[in-house]
């Protein structure tokens, strides 16, 4: 796929996810989660998350279901793998589809299981920044039901089946060969990042024991994957800017809510509540994680995040 956005809305329009339908998933992720699905449609009911994982609350979800509900999407946020199997679990019960946007969870796993081979079908994003970058735009869908993803491969391409016969009307969303061919190449290491992440993460997880904030859990038989390593504080902002201040490239993942975003607020979300997705809004911090990440680096990481503590 060109991108994760476009395997979101391609996964969501090859299962029949249509305009008058309801998706449920997330306010705490990035944008494109959200925004896949209203470009083709349907509406976005929220559903709050779980705060000691920061993923979507599956028992959320299940009071959220009607008769206008088509699917879930579940983000597996920060690389930290969503509760698939309940969620499976209810998508079975309510004849749901289960969608899994993968796009910061390459390599992550539920009791030996890769995220991406579990829902109906799954969405990754390669764009540059994620644990498996191009030097571009650059997506993919997995799944398991051959004849939905010939579908989506008809789709992608101009709705073709042969050069010059188009059964339907399609999309230009192929992966540009280019960014294909560094994929291809860049994959073999993909083992050896991870597991670098996860070292960092466990380190971080070490040295900030004592400090004033609350770092990630860790889950018997969750591989977290790490895309980023997210801490909550509830001095937040005082704490980014002092980082900021040594230079330290801190972010937060994500400061709005979607729900709370202007372009949801215009279509009617204000009514919506979901408080622990808007205390996490208010408290994660994300320290710096990649796998060339040296230990004098995060060492100066570990040290600016308790200087501010005093
Ligand atoms: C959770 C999540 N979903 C979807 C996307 C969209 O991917 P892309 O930027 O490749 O369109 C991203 C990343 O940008 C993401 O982090």
């Amino acid at each position: 796929m060109s991108s994760g956005t476009a395997a979101i809305e391609l996964a969501l329009r090859a299962l029949g996810v249509g305009e008058w339908d309801e998706v449920i998933t997330t306010a705490h992720t990035f944008i494109a989660t959200a925004e896949a699905i209203s470009n083709i449609g349907p509406v976005p009911v929220f559903a709050d998350i779980d705060p000691a994982t920061f993923n979507i609350d599956p028992n959320h979800v299940e009071d959220l279901v009607t008769e206008r509900t088509k699917a879930i999407l579940a983000v597996h946020l920060y690389g930290r793998p969503a509760d698939l199997t309940s969620l499976m679990a209810i998508a079975e019960r309510r004849g749901l589809w289960l969608v899994e946007d993968a796009a910061q969870a390459h390599g992550a796993e539920i009791d030996g299981r890769r995220c991406g081979s579990i829902g109906h079908l799954a969405c990754f994003s390669f764009y540059p920044g994620k644990n498996l970058g191009a030097y571009g735009d650059a997506g993919a869908i997995t799944g398991n039901d051959s004849a939905v993803l010939d579908r989506i491969r008809m789709l992608r391409d101009h709705g073709r089946t042969t050069k010059y016969e188009h059964v339907e009307i399609g999309f230009a969303e192929r992966i540009d060969a280019l960014q294909a061919a560094i994929l291809a190449a860049k994959l073999p290491h993909l083992e050896d990042w991870t597991e670098a992440r996860r070292r960092l993460a466990a380190c971080y997880t070490r040295l900030l024991a004592n400090d004033d904030v609350v770092v990630p859990v860790e889950t018997d038989g969750i591989r977290h994957v790490y895309h980023l390593y997210v801490i909550r504080s509830s001095k937040r902002d005082g704490l980014l800017d002092h980082l900021k201040g040594a230079g330290i490239g801190a972010g937060i993942h994500y400061p709005i809510p979607l729900h709370r975003q202007p372009a949801y607020l215009k279509r009617g979300y204000g009514p919506v509540s979901l408080p622990h997705t808007e205390r996490a809004a208010a408290e994660v911090l994300s320290l710096p994680i990649y796998p060339e990440l040296s230990d004098e680096q995060q060492q100066a990481v570990v040290d600016a995040v308790g200087s501010f503590h005093g």
